[in-house]
């Protein structure tokens, strides 16, 4: 019978250490909901030690999604008080896991922690008695697991394994494995764990600093692994983490090989995949297998003229599989309700309240009017826009009384004299106009907003992307700026692209005034 590979996600822990990836609680709760349609077994929600935010969000992750078979789980250092901040974020789950990780490479032993080989593993073992105290399942991450000395590795997962931890996590930390030898090593580690307790569950975690994360996780199940720690669309430390959708994409089409399959949602990955785009604001790369936008599209004749004869000529995986569907009624201003409200449910719209689902019609119709005709990745984005505005309570109407700043008007003039932008805001009751030139359109722009507010900040980072397609295509601004040595990321999606990088900004800004009154 074909074994069942358990998956846990870190979109929310490894996922969430990339640079300007950081996401608030509305998001993280968002990004959960999906992973779980999405049917992993396990969501590894943050580091419950690293940060209050961090901590309250896993708190929320647990208490909103953790009912039902799925575990939730958060990281801890082998230190009591990281423990103790797991186990009080996570108790409210059904299905609470604590993950404690420490290396066992001698680099980490003794240039990390400047201890005897000895002395870490007592920690460990410590840590896991400690945990086992709290709750019935520990995860040991013994990490740089691929550069250390074998028996002593094998001497720590022993111990660990005697002193109660039910799952065994091997990592490549570094990406410094290669496919046969890591294979190799989760062989015989199998070899030895199934002999000392074949209830614990041997697990793989691997980084792509090479490129072979994907090939290494598939290596390790081919050897015996039980459970794979991804991430979606590959984010992570430096270079990221194994993939979910393609380790588990390559699992589905090569079932018979490796004789094992996961529970995953494969229609669901597409999804998840421009989700977690959308939220931390990272492009997929065109050609990413699975859920790049050309990872379907075949381009030369040859290729045209052979999936016109059969599919099965150059696609083994069909899009539907991975939730990529083509859309069979294309939207306009003329549209009614009930067509609007089937696009937007099929991409999983969940109903509120018929005042919800009016304020959502009326940005429908807004974009039929400039875009003529709506797709169903506007609709997608229309629906990430709502979702996001309905979870911070609406900029619009909350922003009066969060006194946030709100766009009323604005006016720019590009020209290579003066570029002048000429913009209108409203806070609480209160409405300011201003005028500023600039280097450019955008920096007269962000010049009359900045004068507005008073507010000191000094912009890092600007990006426009395209998030559909057609000439009046959604453009997504992103932007990183610094306020007091502290770097916030702000997002804003409009038609207009002008108009998005004054909301960016301005999103960035009430950012900041939100952090100041909280
Ligand atoms: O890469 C790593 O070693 C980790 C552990 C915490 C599993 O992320
Ligand atoms: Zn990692």
């Amino acid at each position: 019978m074909s074994r069942k590979i358990l998956v846990l996600d870190t979109t929310l822990r490894d996922g969430e250490q990339v640079p300007g990836a950081k996401l608030n609680l509305h998001e993280k709760i968002e990004l959960a909901h999906q992973l779980k349609a999405l049917n992993v077994d396990i969501i590894e929600a943050g580091f419950a030690a690293s940060s209050q935010g961090d901590f309250n969000s896993i708190k929320e992750i647990a208490s909103q999604i953790g009912n039902g078979s799925i575990m939730i789980t958060a990281l801890a250092r082998a230190v009591k008080s990281d423990i103790d901040a797991v186990y009080q974020s996570i108790k409210m789950a059904q299905n609470p896991l604590i993950h404690i990780v420490l290396g066992t490479s001698e680099v980490h032993v003794n240039k990390k922690f400047n201890k005897t080989m000895e002395e870490v593993m007592e920690m460990g073992v410590d840590a896991v008695k400690y945990a086992k105290t709290l709750m019935p399942y520990v995860q040991y991450s013994t990490e740089d697991a691929s550069r250390s000395e074998f028996e002593y590795l094998w001497k720590t997962i022993e111990a660990v394994v005697k002193a109660g931890a039910t799952m065994i996590n091997i990592p490549d930390t570094v990406g410094y494995a290669v496919p046969e030898e890591f294979g190799e090593l989760i062989g015989k580690l199998n070899y030895r764990l199934k002999n000392l307790n074949d209830k614990v569950i041997l697990s793989v975690h691997c980084h792509n600093d090479t490129g072979l994360a994907t090939a290494n996780t598939l290596a390790a199940i081919k050897n015996g692994a039980d459970k794979i720690e991804c991430t979606i669309n590959g984010l992570g430390e430096r270079a990221g983490n194994a993939a979910l959708e393609e380790v588990v994409m390559a699992m589905k089409l090569r079932s018979a090989y490796y004789d094992a399959h996961t529970d995953i949602n494969t229609k669901e990955i597409c999804r998840t995949s421009r989700l977690v785009s959308n939220l931390t604001g990272l492009d997929i790369q065109v050609n990413k297998a699975i859920t790049g936008d050309n990872a379907f599209a075949h381009s030369s004749g040859i290729h045209q003229d052979g999936l016109l004869k059969d599919r099965a000529v150059y696609e083994v995986i069909a899009p539907e599989d991975v939730g990529v569907e083509k859309m069979d009624i294309i939207l306009t201003a003329r549209s009614g309700r009930h067509a609007f409200r089937n696009a937007a449910e099929k991409l999983g719209y969940r109903y509120q309240s018929e005042t919800d689902f009016e304020a959502l019609f009326n940005q429908f119709l807004e974009l039929a009017d400039a875009k003529k005709e709506v797709y169903d990745y506007d609709v997608y984005y229309l629906l990430q826009r709502h979702n996001s505005s309905r979870a911070d309570g609406g900029h619009g109407s909350a922003g009066a009384e969060l006194d946030l700043y709100e766009l009323v008007s604005f006016q720019v003039i590009s020209n290579d004299i003066f570029p002048t932008a000429t913009i209108k805001l409203k806070k609480g009751k209160e409405t300011f106009k201003h005028s500023a030139v600039g280097d450019g359109p955008i920096d007269a722009l962000y010049t009359a907003i900045k004068d507005i507010t008073g507010l000191d900040v000094d912009l890092k980072e600007y990006k426009i992307s395209s998030m559909s397609r057609g000439k009046e295509a959604l453009g997504r601004v992103s932007i990183r700026i610094c306020h007091d040595e502290k770097i916030y990321t702000a997002r804003a999606m409009d038609t207009d692209v002008i108009k998005a990088s004054a909301l960016a900004l301005i999103n960035g800004l009430n950012a900041i005034i939100l952090e100041k009154v909280n």
